[in-house]
């Protein structure tokens, strides 16, 4: 009797697997049932969307990481080393500018052309496989189901399609469920500990300045409202012995305006998630929150173009740490709970 239960139970699990008890594209869905951000789920995740199968969007936007990689500058399709350090992709939509240091791009859709297209750093290294990539796509089983449930005909599949489905999916990786919200939310001190209250207080105090750049929801906007969001922090490096010798072959934003004003000044980035995503700048230079917040109390490195908003402090060890757990009631990964945000391929 136990046996014959046994058997029937295996019958059932065999059943259930063969009709596709791992299904790519149910785990897809999007709460909207939006065609294009399930479309773009897939393609997110899929390493087919690099010309020789090796690299998807997600081996540098790792959701386990809040969408970064961990490395210093990431590895593309060609194991060529990228010249910046992977960003969050958490809750982009609200973003006005896309990378480190180009003013010039302020849509997703625009954004994601370099990491398929570009060539000068090869990510996902499309140029000139655009067809066969296509096809690939169209002969894919995950895909042609997606669109058959959404009444879509995937032979008039083209690349507009796939660069908006991704950038639809990036713009929805919203998450504003982190501890500091929630202290928003409530207006009620005790949600924080003291620790983190005092390194709020230092935070937005003026002999810091913090709160002067990294203002707004995703403290990424300056408070000073006419300000630029591109701005010199000091931590540029430019050889001690030679003011007038660059180390650093990235400019910033002087890459593209090719103004000398501009060199040095990067985005400001988002605080959200900052304790999970070391290590830290455009070019991932500091390893610890410690050491930035040491070397911002220094007024950032010797000769280093900045703005007038840095400043020089010095903190205790204990201070610093209350700043450090300040910054940790910015971290929320609640979204890991949602299959929108993980690999729809399990792994
Ligand atoms: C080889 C690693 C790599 C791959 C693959 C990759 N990215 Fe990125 N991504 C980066 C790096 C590094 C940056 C930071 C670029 C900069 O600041 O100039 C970035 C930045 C971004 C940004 C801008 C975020 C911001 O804060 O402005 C978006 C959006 C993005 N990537 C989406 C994608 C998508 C979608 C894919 C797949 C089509 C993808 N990335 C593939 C490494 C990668
Ligand atoms: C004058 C504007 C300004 C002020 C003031 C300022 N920052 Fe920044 N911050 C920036 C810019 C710009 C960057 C990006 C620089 C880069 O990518 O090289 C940055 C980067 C960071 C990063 C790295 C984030 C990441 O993901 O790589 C952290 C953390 C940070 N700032 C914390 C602070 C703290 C704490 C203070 C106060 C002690 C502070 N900042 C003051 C403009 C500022």
């Amino acid at each position: 009797m136990l046996k014959s239960l046994f058997v029937i139970a295996f019958m059932v699990l065999i059943w259930a697997c063969s009709q596709g008890g791992f299904d790519p594209v149910t785990v897809s869905k999007s709460k909207d049932g939006s065609f294009y951000k399930e479309f773009g789920h897939l393609l997110f995740f899929d390493r087919q969307l690099s010309f020789n199968s090796t690299k998807s969007c997600s081996s540098c936007h790792d959701p386990k990481m809040s969408f970064t990689d961990g490395y210093r500058k990431s590895l593309g399709a060609t194991a060529d080393l990228h010249q910046r350090n992977s960003s969050s992709l958490l809750n982009i939509a609200d973003y006005n500018y896309y990378t480190s240091a180009d003013s010039t791009i302020t849509l997703i859709e625009k954004q994601v052309l370099l990491p398929l297209f570009n060539n000068k750093v090869v990510e996902l290294g499309l140029k000139g496989y655009e067809k066969e990539v296509l096809s690939r796509i169209k002969k894919d089983g995950n895909y042609q189901k997606l669109f058959v449930n959404h009444d879509q005909n995937i032979q008039h599949l083209d690349w507009q399609t796939i660069i908006h489905s991704i950038a639809e999916y990036c713009r929805a990786l919203n998450s504003y469920n982190s501890k500091y919200d929630y202290f928003i939310k409530s207006n009620n001190n005790s949600v924080f500990s003291n620790q983190e209250l005092n390194g709020m207080k230092l935070f937005n105090s003026d002999s810091l300045g913090c709160s002067g750049c990294h203002g707004g929801v995703n403290f990424n906007k300056p408070k000073q409202t006419n300000s630029s969001l591109f701005i010199a922090n000091g931590f540029f490096k430019i050889d001690k012995s030679n003011v007038n010798t660059l180390f650093d072959e990235d400019r910033g934003l002087a890459n593209i305006s090719k103004e000398n004003k501009d060199i040095g000044r990067f985005r400001v980035p988002s605080l959200r998630n900052v304790v999970i995503t070391a290590p830290y700048l455009h070019d991932g230079s500091i390893k610890e929150l410690k050491d930035l917040i040491r070397i911002y109390g220094q007024g950032g490195y010797l000769n280093s173009p900045k703005d007038k908003r840095i400043r020089t402090f010095s903190l205790t060890r204990e201070e610093t740490s209350d700043l450090i757990a300040f910054l940790g009631t910015l971290t929320d990964t609640t979204y890991l709970k949602d299959p929108f945000f993980l690999s729809p391929f399990g792994f």
